[in-house]
């Protein structure tokens, strides 16, 4: 038997992440975009508190009332927002592409960016308009550039604050320009805010500190090291998060009781302690890998101000970023090429600083031979 498969998968794909990670047996990663520390413990024993108590069973289907409550006031609890808790904020992001897009419709996503965005955008149905963050402006948004892809058929601006590849945040001046955009065409803002929580000097703005009429993705997975616990949600206008709800209804009815009930261990001094000293750990990477590059390597790369993700140019090589993270699988190191991440991206390899730092200095010493391996090939 041969099936047919709907229209909509045709030129979807595994993405060029999984592919590279695939193949990546053996290597020290610095691929995947998921920290390699334990989760909180404050977390793990109220699971297991829920786990010895009662019946776990489906929760409201926009959450717990209590988290929901927590997490609204999590993004500044502002009057005529609602909140709905997913299965992980991927999900929320689907939810809120497939409410906002469909057939004839265009969504601006970032290039480069997080491979979901356009991905959920065809899915729904709609075309993905990318919008360009150069590497020669250091992956800056360029706000004139925006504004020029903007159409009739325009429908929302997907927002990507601090940003998946780049590790670029966005400024209040750069949001509240998205905000007018928005405003005056009548398109709504997603802002996809998963890195918030992980900053290297002041914490970025929100995109609801520009304006109220924006939808917020977020989550713990990558603040509180809880990638395989499934938590995310939107918040925003009650409107649209009514809508984010009845797709989230008909596709998973709720996010895991077990994982929301945990994650309000989360929201007590002691929860934010525990966030708190993961930050710390990132910040000692992020020092760690600045430092390597710069100084032991010399190679230009452009220092994150959020994210745990570093874009470091390939130029030397002379290799395009999927060859390059292929002949780095050589020097047992695991690399991501920016081409994954839209057009963009080419010419930098996307390291992940989120690991032990034992990894981390292992993954950079092979990164280092790996690098000067390719320029010597190329002489
Ligand atoms: C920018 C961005 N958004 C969303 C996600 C999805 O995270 P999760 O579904 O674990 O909350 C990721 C994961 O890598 C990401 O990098």
């Amino acid at each position: 038997m041969s099936p047919r498969f709907a229209r909509r998968l045709d030129g979807i794909e595994i993405s060029m992440i999984r592919q590279i990670m695939s193949r990546a047996a053996g290597c020290v990663n610095l691929g995947l975009g998921e920290p390699e520390f334990a989760d909180p413990p404050r977390v793990r024993k109220q699971a297991r508190r829920v786990l010895q108590g009662g019946r776990i069973g489906y929760s409201p289907n926009a959450g717990i009332p209590e988290l929901c409550r927590r997490v609204h006031e999590y993004h500044g609890g502002r009057g005529g927002h609602s909140v709905c808790v997913t299965n992980g904020s991927q999900e929320a992001l689907f939810d809120a592409v497939f409410a906002l897009a469909g057939p004839g419709d265009e969504v601006l996503v970032p290039n480069p960016g997080y491979v979901t965005y356009p991905t959920a955008v065809r899915l729904a149905g709609a075309t993905p308009v990318p919008y360009p963050l150069r590497s020669r402006d250091g992956f800056r948004l360029d706000s004139e550039a925006l504004k020029a892809l903007v159409s009739p058929r325009t429908r929302a601006l997907i927002l990507n604050t601090p940003s998946n590849p780049t590790g670029r945040s966005l400024t209040l001046e750069q949001l509240q320009g998205a905000a007018r955009l928005a405003e005056e065409n009548d398109l709504v803002l997603v802002s996809d805010e998963i890195y918030r929580e992980t900053h290297y000097g002041t914490p970025p703005p929100s995109v609801l500190d520009a304006t109220d009429a924006a939808v917020v993705i977020c989550g713990f997975s990558k603040a509180a090291a809880m990638t395989g616990w499934r938590l995310g949600w939107a918040c925003g206008p009650r409107a649209i998060i009514d809508k984010v709800t009845v797709l989230h209804q008909n596709t998973s009815i709720c996010a895991s009781t077990l994982t929301q009930r945990a994650a309000l261990a989360l929201f007590t001094p002691e929860g934010r302690d525990e966030i708190e000293r993961l930050r710390q750990r990132m910040v000692r990477n992020r020092l760690l890998t600045c430092r390597w590059l710069g100084r032991r390597m010399g190679q230009a790369f452009v220092p994150p101000d959020g994210a745990f993700y570093v874009m470091v140019s390939i130029e030397e090589t002379g290799l395009d970023s999927l060859s390059a993270s292929l002949e780095m699988l050589q020097d047992k190191v695991a690399t991501i090429p920016g081409a994954a991440f839209g057009s963009e991206g080419e010419g930098y390899l996307r390291l992940s600083f989120a690991c032990r730092p034992e990894s981390l200095r292992k993954g950079l010493r092979r990164f280092e031979t790996g690098i000067n391996r390719l320029v010597q090939n190329r002489k």
